[in-house]
Order: structure tokens, then C-alpha cells, then sequence
């Protein structure tokens, strides 16, 4: 039994289900949002009734080691050492969790995310093999990637299979890296995607509630988030959406840190994230109004606990949380972009895209959301791949074996490729794409 039947029947996914939805019409998302914030209420007790977990807090398990081989190291850029737009990733690598060098294997990476913050195996494993695939090189002999920019000289990445250098993280515009990240730039608009924008992270602290438990500090920031997808529409010309970076993995910046960076309590078994340890994961120092960002300099607080091992943080999970916000505002659930000036945001039809086989109305009935973007994922890879690798199929085989792993139990409509040509009208999906 996969993940998802299991919470199907739960009645979890379900809770999301047909009939409980009026039909998305993204022509008239006002309607929309209007009529679902009636059956919302209704809709958020019952998931929530039913995510209800039996969480309790068990210190001993919980605590996570921030001294002896685990105290901060700062990072030696001197020295070559990566950190990039992922501040999780640079404070398991501050804290001796993965290499200080910031370049990692990708088995040793899904292992700390899931040791650190009880990132579910399933999640860790595939934006791990993701990673490698494309802005690592999954065919060196212990297949990994750098968490922050290009390297090869710390190598474990070797150039065997490669046509060039890997890009890491941080050169990986949008087929990791997405524009409207909650503290990073857009790429094209600050120069560079990777560092934290202090007056960005000054807004996500203030959207950040007080004294409530953590999955509702999550649902408190949906305006923040809108506002971040505002301002790239009124800003970046380039703006682009894609279906990975953008519909599943932006959502992350928003809800990963509530669901692993908060700290665990018998007051709060479900996490609570106080802002002090916020700005602890990001690097940040200083009074509110007057922050001071130390780049790389990311910490796992002293004392902090993380999410029960019991109840990692799964893709499901994860899915429950992008679908929490997408019912809210459909933009977020769709792949769209400006087209070439600002305030232009189109969003793509579904059905062109996908040949007919998904259906902007019914993307978030059952496990559709997950079905289509896993399966435009691998429909889209080959493309991307022949730049980086001389021999594709081979390159594809793991990431190809671990999406269909994903997939199977869900029964979902089958993809028979996509129409990349939808996307030509975007161009910031052009000028990344030129890049490679
Ligand atoms: C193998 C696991 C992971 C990989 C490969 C990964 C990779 C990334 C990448 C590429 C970005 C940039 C995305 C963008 O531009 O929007 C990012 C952002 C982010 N990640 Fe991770 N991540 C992983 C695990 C985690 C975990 C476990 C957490 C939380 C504990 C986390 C928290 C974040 C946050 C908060 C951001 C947004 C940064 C910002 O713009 O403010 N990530 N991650
Ligand atoms: C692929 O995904 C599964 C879960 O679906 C995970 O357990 C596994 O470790 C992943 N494979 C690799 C090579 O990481
Ligand atoms: C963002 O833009 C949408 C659509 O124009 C609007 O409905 C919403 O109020 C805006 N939200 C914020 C927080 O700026
Ligand atoms: C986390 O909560 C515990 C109580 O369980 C508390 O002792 C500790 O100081 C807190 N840690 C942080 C980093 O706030």
C-alpha cells in the first residue's frame, strides 16, 4: 500500500474530493475564491479533524545535536566551500550533518534531511534524486550535486557521463530554483536567485503569527504568499511558473518551514516556530527593522527539537499543504508567467498542455495535482537532459524508476507527453532554457 491509498483511506486526500468543490474556472478565479471561502471552513475543519495525528513529544528522540561534531562551522567560500538557496540544506551542512564543503551524495542527503528534520524518505528521496539528476551528475560513482553553486573541485561529482560542469542549486533556474521564493529574488530581477532578500525576510517574519501551533502558522501565511506572486507579476517581466519549480517545489519555501524548522514541545507536539528560531535558519541576526544577513551563516538553534519521527513530513503531506493554499488563489496551482512586460501574467491552458488528458477544473479532485506534475516531470526531462548528459536514457533510468514509485497506486490519467510549445510565449521560460 503507497502513502497516498493509505491516506485515501484515511479519507485524508478524499477530504479534498470531488463533489466538495465547485468547479475551478481559472477565467474566473474571483467567483471562485468566493464561493469556495463558504465551503472552506467547512472543508478545513474536516481535514483538519482528520489530519489530527495521535503527536506526542518525546524529547529524548527529538533533540537534535548542535555541539561536538555537530557545533556551526561557518563556511570557508575561500576554500570553495557551496551554500545556496536552500537554507536547510546549508545549516545540515554548517552543522556537520552533510559535508562542510556543501557538495553531498545523494543517499547521505535524503538520510540528513530525514535524521535533522524528519523529511519523509519518500519527499527527501525524490528532491534528492531530482537534485542529482539535474544540477548534479547522477551517472559519477556516488551520484550527488552541490547545494550551492558550479563546482567539480571537491569532486565527487567527476565529469563522467557530463557534457559540462553541474550547476548546483543555485545555477538551477527554474528547473529547481523558481522565481516568487519567499526570501530569495528573482533571478532577474536582483541578479541572483540564491541569497536572502533582507526586506523579503523582514515581510515573511512579520507574516509570521505568534503563539499558535505550527500548521496554523502555515495557513496564516497565505497572504504573504500571494503578496510574493504579486509583486513578481508587477516586477519581473521574466516572471516564470513552472510545473516543478513552480507549482510543487516554490510552495516549499513557504510551507517547509513551519512543518520542519519549528520546534517541538509538550505544549506543542505539533510544532510551534517562534521567530527567533526563523532567523536562526535563515541566517539572520539583529533587531526587527534592523536585520543584519551573514550569507551561508544559516544554524540549527541550540535546544531546538524537531518534528516527532514518528509523523515525518511525507510527499502527501506535503501535496495537502500546496493544496491548502491552490483552493484558495488557482493561480498558485497552475503553470503560467508574464509575457514579456510586467502585470501580463497568462496562465497556460491545462488541456493544451497536457493533450487533453488533465483539466484546470478538476486539478485538485483526488491525487490529480500529484499525477500531473510527476508526470509532466518526466515528460519533460529528456529535453533538459540532452544538454547535460551524452548518454539520456541512462541518465533518466533512476529518476525515472523513483517518480513511478511515486506513482503507482495512484491511478492516474495517463500523460502521453506534453505541449512544450504552450510555454513559448513565456519569456522567462526561453531565457532560462537558453542558459543551457
Ligand atoms: C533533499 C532535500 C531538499 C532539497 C534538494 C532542497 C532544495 C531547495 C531548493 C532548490 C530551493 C530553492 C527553491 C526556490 O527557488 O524556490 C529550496 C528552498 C527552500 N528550502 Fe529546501 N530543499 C530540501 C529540503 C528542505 C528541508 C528539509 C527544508 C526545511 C527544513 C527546506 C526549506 C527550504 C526553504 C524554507 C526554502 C525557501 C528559501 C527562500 O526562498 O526563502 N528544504 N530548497
Ligand atoms: C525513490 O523513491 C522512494 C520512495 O518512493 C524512496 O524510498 C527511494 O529512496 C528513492 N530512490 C532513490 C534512489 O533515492
Ligand atoms: C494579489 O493579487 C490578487 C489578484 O489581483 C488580489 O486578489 C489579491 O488581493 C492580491 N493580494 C495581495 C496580498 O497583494
Ligand atoms: C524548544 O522547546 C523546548 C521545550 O520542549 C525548550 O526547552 C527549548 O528551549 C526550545 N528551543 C528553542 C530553540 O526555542
Amino acid at each position: 500500500m503507497t502513502i497516498f491509498q493509505l491516506l485515501l483511506s484515511f479519507g485524508l486526500l478524499s477530504a479534498l474530493n470531488v463533489d466538495a468543490f465547485p468547479q475551478l474556472n481559472p477565467n474566473n478565479v474571483e467567483d471562485m475564491v468566493t464561493s469556495m471561502s463558504e465551503k472552506r471552513d467547512c472543508q478545513y475543519s474536516a481535514i483538519k479533524k482528520q489530519s489530527k495525528r495521535q503527536i506526542s513529544f518525546d524529547p529524548g528522540a527529538q533533540y537534535v545535536s548542535t555541539t561536538g561534531n555537530h557545533a556551526f562551522v561557518a563556511p570557508n567560500f575561500l576554500a570553495g566551500d557551496q551554500r545556496g538557496p536552500c537554507p536547510s540544506l546549508n545549516a545540515l551542512a554548517n552543522h556537520g550533518y552533510l559535508p562542510h564543503s556543501g557538495v553531498a551524495d545523494l543517499l547521505t542527503i535524503t538520510k540528513a534531511v530525514n535524521t535533522v528534520y524528519s523529511m519523509g524518505l519518500d519527499l527527501g528521496g525524490f528532491l534528492a534524486v531530482y537534485g542529482t539528476v539535474f544540477d548534479g551528475n547522477i551517472l559519477s560513482l556516488t551520484p550527488g550535486y552541490s547545494i550551492g553553486g558550479a563546482t567539480l573541485s571537491q569532486s565527487i561529482l567527476g565529469l563522467g557521463g557530463l557534457l559540462g560542469t553541474p550547476t548546483g542549486l543555485s545555477g538551477s533556474h527554474n528547473n529547481y530554483e523558481a522565481d516568487t521564493s519567499p526570501t530569495r529574488g528573482d533571478l532577474y530581477t536582483t541578479g541572483n536567485d540564491y541569497l536572502l532578500q533582507v526586506p523579503q525576510f523582514q515581510q515573511y517574519y512579520d507574516a509570521l503569527t505568534e503563539n499558535m501551533a505550527a500548521p496554523d502558522q502555515y495557513e496564516a501565511l497565505l497572504p504573504f504568499r500571494q503578496a510574493r506572486f504579486n509583486n513578481s507579476i508587477e516586477m519581473n517581466p521574466y516572471f516564470f511558473y513552472p510545473q516543478f519549480a513552480g507549482v510543487l517545489a516554490s510552495p516549499a519555501g513557504f510551507a517547509f518551514p513551519a512543518a520542519m524548522m519549528a520546534n517541538h514541545s509538550k505544549e506543542y507536539p505539533d510544532g510551534y516556530l517562534d521567530k527567533e528560531t526563523f532567523k536562526s535558519f535563515f541566517a539572520i541576526s539583529g533587531d526587527s527593522g534592523a536585520f543584519t544577513y551573514k550569507a551561508g551563516w544559516e544554524k540549527i538553534p541550540d535546544n531546538w527539537y524537531k518534528r516527532p519521527v514518528a509523523d515525518p513530513y511525507t510527499i502527501p503531506g506535503f501535496v495537502l499543504d500546496i493544496l491548502k493554499f491552490g483552493i484558495q488563489d488557482p493561480r498558485l496551482l497552475s503553470v503560467g508567467g508574464n509575457t514579456g512586460t510586467t502585470n501580463t501574467f497568462t496562465g497556460v491552458d491545462l488541456g493544451a498542455l497536457t493533450k487533453g488528458v488533465f483539466d484546470a477544473s478538476t486539478l485538485t479532485q483526488g491525487n490529480n495535482l500529484a499525477c500531473l506534475v510527476f508526470q509532466v516531470v518526466e515528460a519533460e526531462a529528456p529535453d533538459f537532459l540532452t544538454s547535460l548528459y551524452s548518454d539520456v536514457t541512462k541518465a533518466l533510468q533512476p529518476l525515472t524508476q523513483n517518480i513511478s514509485s511515486i506513482l503507482d497506486g495512484l491511478s492516474c490519467p495517463q500523460l502521453n507527453g506534453i505541449d512544450t510549445s504552450q510555454y513559448t510565449k513565456f519569456p522567462g521560460y526561453n531565457k532560462a532554457k537558453a542558459i543551457r
